[in-house]
C-alpha cells in the first residue's frame, strides 16, 4: 500500500465558502460577479469529494444573518441559486449525489422551496456523496429548534425532562444521521465559525486559508486533507491513550 493510501481522510467535510465579494471587489466588479465565480468553485469542491471518496460534504451557502445584506445582493444570490440548481441537478443525480438543504426554508420563495424539495426527492436514494447545502442556516437557530422540539416532546408527555441528554439533542439538530464533520475548511482569510454548525463542529479539525472562495482549486483542498491526516485527534484524552486505542484497532 502506498503511504498516501493509508492516510486518514475526512468522512464529512464542512466548508465555509467565503471571499466572493472581495474577489469581485479586487476586479472592480459588482459582488454578484464574485458569487457567480463562486458557483464554479462549488463544482470543484464536489468533484474533489467524489474523487477522494469523501462521503459527506456540507457547504455554507447562505447564513441566517446574510438576509441582512443589500436587497440587490440577496436577490442576485436567489437567482443564482435557482440557476445553478436547475443546471446541475441532473448531473449530480447521475453521479450518485444525494442533495439536502438545511436551514429555515420558510424564508425562501415558493419557487426556491419547490426546487429544494424536488431535488431532494429526486436524489433521495443516492449514496455516493451526501451533499448538504446550508441555506438560511444558523447554528444557534439549529440548536434553538432542537430545544423547542424537545420541549414539545416533554409538554406532550412523549419524553421526560430527565431524558434530555447529549444524545437527545444530537438526534434533533441538523444532519443527525451523518457523522459530525471531522474537517472544517474556511476560505477568505477570516478565522471564525460565523454561526455555522455550532453543535456538530465540537471536535472538528479547523483549517483556514487566505484563498478566496472563487479561487479554490483541488490543490488547496488537498493541502487541507494533508494537514488533517497529520493531526492527532485526542477528543479530550491523552496522546498515549489515543495511541493505545489506534493500536488496538490495527
Ligand atoms: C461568501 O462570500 C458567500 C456568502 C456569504 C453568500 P462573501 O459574499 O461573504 O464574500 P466577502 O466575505 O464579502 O468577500
Ligand atoms: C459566512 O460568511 C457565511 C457563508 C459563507 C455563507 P460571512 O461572510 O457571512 O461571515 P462573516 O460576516 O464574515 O462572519
Ligand atoms: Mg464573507
Amino acid at each position: 500500500m502506498m503511504a498516501s493510501e493509508s492516510k486518514a481522510i475526512p468522512k464529512h467535510l464542512a466548508v465555509i465558502m467565503d471571499g466572493n465579494g472581495r474577489w469581485a471587489q479586487r476586479r472592480k466588479r459588482p459582488r454578484i460577479i464574485g458569487h457567480r465565480a463562486g458557483a464554479r468553485a462549488v463544482a470543484t469542491c464536489i468533484d474533489f469529494c467524489l474523487e477522494r471518496g469523501i462521503g459527506a460534504l456540507t457547504l455554507f451557502a447562505f447564513s441566517s444573518e446574510n438576509w441582512g445584506r443589500p436587497e440587490d445582493e440577496v436577490g442576485g444570490l436567489m437567482k443564482l441559486f435557482v440557476h445553478v440548481l436547475d443546471r446541475e441537478i441532473a448531473e449530480l443525480h447521475r453521479r450518485g449525489v444525494r442533495i439536502r438543504f438545511i436551514g429555515d426554508r420558510e424564508r425562501f420563495s415558493p419557487a426556491i422551496r419547490e426546487r429544494m424539495q424536488a431535488s431532494e426527492t429526486l436524489t433521495a436514494a443516492n449514496a455516493t456523496l451526501s451533499l448538504n447545502i446550508a441555506a438560511s442556516y444558523g447554528g444557534r437557530q439549529d440548536i434553538a429548534a432542537a430545544a423547542r422540539a424537545l420541549a414539545e416532546d416533554v409538554a406532550a408527555g412523549r419524553i421526560a425532562a430527565s431524558d434530555i441528554d447529549e444524545a437527545a439533542v444530537a438526534a434533533r439538530v441538523a444532519l443527525a444521521d451523518l457523522p459530525p464533520p471531522d474537517l472544517l475548511v474556511r476560505t477568505g482569510g477570516d478565522q471564525r465559525i460565523s454561526n455555522f454548525l455550532l453543535w456538530q463542529l465540537a471536535y472538528a479539525e479547523l483549517w483556514f486559508t487566505d484563498t478566496l472562495w472563487p479561487d479554490l482549486d483541488a490543490a488547496t483542498l488537498q493541502r487541507a486533507l494533508d494537514e488533517f491526516s497529520g493531526r492527532e485527534r485526542r477528543f479530550g484524552l491523552t496522546g498515549s491513550q489515543v495511541a493505545a486505542i489506534d493500536e488496538n484497532r490495527a
